[in-house]
């Protein structure tokens, strides 16, 4: 295949080096002069271990060229990849501006071309930019399939961009609808494994995981920080923590949905970071965690209050499915909420046995709740009612039995994310999605 590359910075250049490795003829394009004519005496114009090497046997084996000329490269070509760069703005916004002169670019040359073409964008764009980009400049094309477009993000890390670029971390193509790509591209480029999602979607992986890496750095930081001031090595308490892949690495934490709670999170926290500000210790991330889990709690309050309904079933009231535990339980918090909101509220949880509660998991009901005895409904069907929300916390019913009372008068709000909710009679609502 033949591969046009815009943008010779940092992914432009790893990636010609590693696709002309692959066999196929690569065309560089860049405003750059210089970086034109470093590429097309096969040398490199990035610090990059083997990149040196990479293009210098590309260029000995013909498979190597470059050109400022956008029109040039469109013609040779049946493939372009869009590596220019998209730095901020002073205010923080995202800077299109080098993406969206490329783009009119090839659009332009496309159109002239008269064949078929590939587009793939790996420059870092927030969600909706892929699009906006066809809407403006693209749209004829795309609309008689003269031109697909594919969002690819790049996950390549400086130092280590060759053996990245081989053996990805991760292969997400976001596609229209009906134009996905071919057997022969997914072999040539984005891999036989890589997930095809939607553009925005493939977008926000690539936000998503950037924002997660320096959040794990962030927080191994301030662990770090407490930990040199309480006189313990987090270097080992981070080894130690980064062993246990059942819960600290894995996606087990990693499901949008209810706000956290039960009986150790929420105090476990406070504790920490009392004990951060008791040793005159910072800990800005830590010491957010339970606001944003309180804004979140809010919003699922307003999603609630925005469906107009009045009356409630919440099914599964514990923090978590297969516990009788409410201590700070959202879902409690919801429930008295909805209360002093005048709902009328049912709540069905049979991991729930009231006269089996003791010591601080009854006290806090007690206190917090005294009448959910009046609430409690024994069976499903009472619980749900003939009409109104059901707010599903958890998998307490089977969703065969949901089926035989759920109907289109109720409006579901799914907390934790169950798709085969979707399947049901009601009116749906995901909480985060
Ligand atoms: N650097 C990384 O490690 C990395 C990793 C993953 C993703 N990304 C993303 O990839 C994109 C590129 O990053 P980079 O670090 O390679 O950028 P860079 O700034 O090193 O290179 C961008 C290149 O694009 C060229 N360019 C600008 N306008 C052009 C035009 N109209 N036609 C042709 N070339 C043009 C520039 O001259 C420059 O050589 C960014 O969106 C970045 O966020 C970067």
């Amino acid at each position: 295949m033949n591969i046009s590359i815009f943008g010779l910075g940092y992914v432009g250049a790893v990636t010609a080096g590693c696709l002309a490795k692959r066999g196929h003829g690569v065309v560089g394009v860049d405003v750059q002069k210089s970086k034109v004519e470093m590429f097309n005496r096969g040398i490199s114009p990035i610090v990059e271990p083997r990149l040196d090497e990479l293009l210098r046997s590309a260029k000995e084996q013909g498979r190597l060229r470059a050109t400022n000329k956008c029109e040039e490269a469109i013609e040779a070509t049946e493939l372009s990849i869009v590596c220019v760069g998209t730095p901020s703005r002073v205010s923080g916004a995202l800077d299109l501006s080098y993406v969206r002169a490329v783009v009119d670019q090839i659009g332009n040359a496309v159109r002239r071309k008269d064949k078929a073409h590939v587009l793939v964008l790996r420059s870092t764009m927030l969600p909706g930019s892929t699009q906006l980009l066809v809407d403006e400049f693209l749209g004829d094309l795309v609309s008689t399939g003269q031109l697909r477009v594919h969002f690819f993000p790049e996950f390549l890390r400086e130092s280590t961009a060759v053996a990245d670029f081989e053996d990805p971390s991760l292969a997400v193509v976001g596609s229209k609808e009906g134009q996905e790509p071919s057997a022969e591209l997914l072999a040539a480029l984005f891999g036989e494994s890589a997930e095809i999602v939607s553009w925005p979607t493939a977008e926000m992986v690539k936000y998503t995981c950037n924002a997660f890496h320096a959040a794990k750095i962030t927080f191994a930081n301030e662990i770090g920080r407490i930990g040199k001031q309480i006189g313990v090595d987090s270097r080992v308490v981070m080894r130690l923590v980064s062993r246990d892949t059942k819960l600290n690495l894995s996606a087990y934490y990693l499901k949008p949905g209810n706000p956290f709670g039960g009986s150790c999170l929420p105090k476990d926290l406070r504790a920490l970071t009392n004990c951060a500000r008791v040793n005159g210790v910072q800990l800005p991330m830590l010491e957010s965690l339970l606001p944003s889990n309180e804004r979140h709690l809010q919003s699922l309050l307003t999603l609630i209050a925005e469906s107009g309904q009045t009356e409630a079933c919440i099914l599964g009231l514990s923090f978590k499915s297969n516990t009788d535990d409410l201590r700070e339980s959202a879902m409690v918090e919801v429930a008295q909420t909805l209360l002093g909101r005048g709902w009328k509220l049912r709540i069905y949880d049979p991991a729930l046995n009231l006269a089996g509660l003791v010591g601080a998991n009854k006290r806090a009901i007690d206190t917090k709740m005294p009448h959910l005895a009046s609430l409690l409904c024994p069976n499903l069907k009472d619980a749900v009612g003939d009409s109104g929300m059901i707010l599903i916390n958890q998998k307490c019913a089977p969703v065969e039995e949901l089926k035989c009372w759920v109907t289109e008068k109720h409006h579901i709000i799914d907390v934790n994310g169950w798709p085969e909710l979707q399947r049901l009679e009601a009116t749906y609502q995901g909480f985060c999605w």
